[in-house]
């Protein structure tokens, strides 16, 4: 999870910005294999140890070896034990004339305490915590900070002098003790990893402990480092984490490949959290949630974040990026997958319409900003700017959109394939992408624009029904404005779900549908015909079924019988937005017009439908989603030019009429839905959400029922 980079200013005064293009990728000219680690920890000089075991790759005997290295004291360094010649050169360190094979031994010191860019290692509330991704690891000792350089890593952490009680990098313990009158751990990862997934933790925390036993019959042993006396706070992530372990066997038959997990959770931790190699790191907003205060958001989140981190063990650790411009590469699939663990173990529709929210809201503005680039960018200036909505929410649905072409079977086939092939391995998104194909058998050519075209697509959609042969013509067109680094844009392919309703409401299936419930829209400009009787009605993008702004003809009347007869969720809830939209565009007219004010009736009689047909089998959650009254903010984007103080009385209007007409019914609601108890669970969010709704709606009627009563008028229903 990304959060937010505060870059350090002397790191900022000193760096030269230099862009750097994808297609400038060079593959590395040595290699590590092995590295060994000593940390004397010290708030202001950590001594550090490395030998490291490297490996010419390159033809070219006279190559130097570069290291990479920022804000480093270098001590000492030696070639196979003997002191060598060396270059230190703003941040790189160069060794000439090394052999094929060659062991390099680095004695470095770096001041946590002064570290205040946060990356690399830093102390910060008397901890002791590192944050390596994306470059963060050249601030700890000179090595080549690539993601493509893989290694296994051993790891000795003395503690400071004035112990601290936990010492914990990445992989298995193998010893721990008090050599000197200092507290050590070692620590071994058998699995290869770049230096962005390291991890060091050394601190004073209390533990939440658990076990899980995987499919096969291993034990993990987990373990969650917490702040002193909060333990009770962190029983709720420890549940997530044995959840999301199980959750991954089930659905993706990825099992936990290590004996211990581990989950630190600190309040100063600034990115968000991280899926570090069995150390997970995480900002406490992500991990801690007091059962007696927190809200059922938090608890959502918790879940979410965990599940997150957790599922980067095989997408984004086992299998890794080549380069950074492959960043979509592990997050994109990573979101998507904790998106599909939050459907499947809370609430689908509630997932489902806050991702589709995120894109709408941030993601769009993104795309339509001189920030917008494409899900693999070009041209990066500076690495940390590029943990946006884009790479990870953006790419998530991308890849949402091949589960959707290809199916959740062939998916399932498509990804395993990959982390097998690619097990232990740096690559790339187009990796990916052969995977998806061979096993998707797809031709995703075409599809592969979504990668490299920034912007969000204008879907426009027609429609007119052909009586003479019984065909309902669909016409669809796309266009993409131009973004600051593109001028032309080419079509995308992309999935449009589609459904149609007669007009009882009831799904009917064309034959030109009869085995998938989606069309191809991959031209500027397409016809598609379907064998139906007259007034069907289509309803296009079911779903949410690609990441577009969808503009169709709807009238009032088809956005209420979407509403009321739709099973899509997104379906539902937007026509209802956008039958409120349609509801406070006509109504500003009327008002600069000096007309009055119309009642909503369409809203309240589907409202009405609603509320009246609730029952126990009532998503209370999607009911609420649906209800919602849009935001100013979220009616404002709706305009091009904005009338605020009209679109605020407008706005009132809608909820006071809303509220009036329905105060029985919402009286009613409220009466029959209560939470269980106070515990989280998704039927009592669901509860909750309803009966705050249903209330807040029933104690404003009831407020305007008295002004009206005081007044002898009835002035805003
Ligand atoms: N890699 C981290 C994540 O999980 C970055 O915050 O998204
Ligand atoms: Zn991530």
């Amino acid at each position: 999870m990304p959060g937010f980079f505060v870059k350090d200013k002397n790191t900022m005064e000193k760096r030269t910005f230099k862009a750097q293009k994808r297609t400038d990728y060079k593959a590395p000219l040595f290699t590590a294999s092995h590295i060994d680690l000593t940390f004397e920890l010290d708030d202001e000089k950590t001594l550090v140890k490395s030998v490291v075991k490297y490996k010419r790759l390159t033809d070219d005997l006279k190559a130097p070896l570069v290291l990479d290295g920022e804000d480093l004291v270098l001590n000492s360094v030696k070639v196979d034990g003997l002191a060598c010649k060396y270059k230190v050169n703003k941040d790189k360190l160069e060794i000439a004339n090394v052999p094929n094979e060659f062991v390099v031994e680095i004695e470095n010191t770096i001041n946590p305490t002064a570290n205040t860019s946060l990356m690399g290692l830093y102390r910060s509330n008397g901890a002791f915590c590192t944050q390596c991704e994306p470059q963060g690891f050249r601030r700890i000792t000179y090595f080549l900070d690539r993601s493509d350089v893989l290694a296994t890593y051993r790891v000795t952490i003395y503690g400071p002098t004035y112990g601290c009680g936990v010492l914990l990098s990445n992989g298995n313990l193998i010893e721990q003790g008090t050599q000197k009158g200092r507290e050590y751990a070692i620590w071994e990862d058998p699995f290869p990893k770049p230096s962005y997934l390291f991890a060091l933790v050394a601190g004073t925390f209390d533990i939440v402990e658990d076990t899980f036993k995987t499919k096969s019959g291993r034990n993990v042993e987990l373990k969650l480092y917490v702040d002193r006396g909060a333990t009770c706070r962190g029983q709720f992530a420890m549940q997530c984490i044995k959840e999301s372990m199980r959750w991954d066997e089930d659905r993706f038959n990825l099992e936990y490949d290590l004996d211990n997990f581990k989950v630190v959770a600190v309040d100063f931790f600034n990115f968000g959290a991280m899926e570090n190699k069995s150390l997970n790191v995480f900002n406490s907003v992500y991990v801690m949630v007091d059962p007696d205060t927190a809200t059922d958001t938090a608890f959502y989140n918790v879940q979410s974040v965990i599940g997150h981190e957790y599922f980067h063990n095989y997408t984004g650790d086992r299998v890794t990026l080549r380069d950074w411009f492959q960043l979509s590469l592990k997050e994109s699939l990573t979101v998507f997958r904790d998106q599909e663990f939050s459907s499947d173990c809370a609430n689908r529709a509630l997932t489902r319409l806050h991702a589709i929210n995120v894109i709408r809201s941030s993601q769009f503005a993104e795309d339509a900003s001189p920030m917008a680039h494409p899900v693999r960018p070009e041209q990066v200036m500076e690495m940390n700017n590029f943990y946006t909505v884009t790479i990870y929410d953006k790419g998530a649905e991308i890849i949402r959109m091949i589960h959707t072409l290809i199916g959740e079977e062939k998916f399932k086939k498509a990804l395993s394939y990959y982390l097998e092939k690619y097990d232990g391995q740096a690559v790339t998104i187009e990796d990916f992408l052969v995977c998806m194909e061979e096993k998707g058998e797809i031709d995703l050519t075409q599809f592969r624009r979504w990668y490299t075209q920034a912007g969000t697509p204008n879907v426009d959609a027609k429609w007119h029904y052909d009586k003479e042969n019984s065909k309902l013509v669909l016409k669809l067109s796309q266009h993409t404005n131009p973004t600051p680094d593109q001028s032309e844009k080419l079509p995308f392919f992309m999935p449009i779900r589609i459904s149609f309703l007669d007009n009882e409401g009831h799904e009917v299936r064309p034959k030109e549908l009869s085995f998938k419930d989606y069309i191809i829209l991959n031209e500027e400009e397409q016809e598609y015909t379907f064998t139906l009787s007259e007034n069907v009605l289509p309803v296009l993008l079911c779903d949410f079924s690609a990441p577009v702004k969808l503009n169709a003809p709807y009238t009032t009347a088809n956005l209420q019988h979407m509403m009321s007869f739709s099973a899509d969720p997104f379906i539902k809830v937007d026509s209802a937005v956008n039958m409120q939209k349609q509801y406070v565009h006509e109504n500003i007219k009327n008002l600069k017009n000096g007309a009055a004010v119309t009642d909503p009736i369409e809203l309240i009689s589907s409202y009405r439908q609603l509320l009246s047909s609730v029952d126990e089998k009532t998503d209370l959650i999607l009911l609420n989603e649906t209800m919602k009254i849009q935001s100013v903010a979220s009616l404002m984007e709706t305009f091009d030019l904005i009338e605020i103080d009209q679109l605020s009385a407008v706005r009132t209007m809608l909820v006071n009429k809303i509220a009036c007409a329905l105060e029985k019914e919402f009286t009613n609601l409220y009466s029959k839905i209560r939470a269980s108890s106070a515990n989280y669970s998704v039927d009592n969010m669901g509860r909750r959400f309803t009966m705050l709704f249903s209330n807040l709606l029933t104690i404003f009627a009831a407020l305007i029922t008295l002004v009206s009563i005081i007044l002898g008028s009835l002035p805003v229903c």
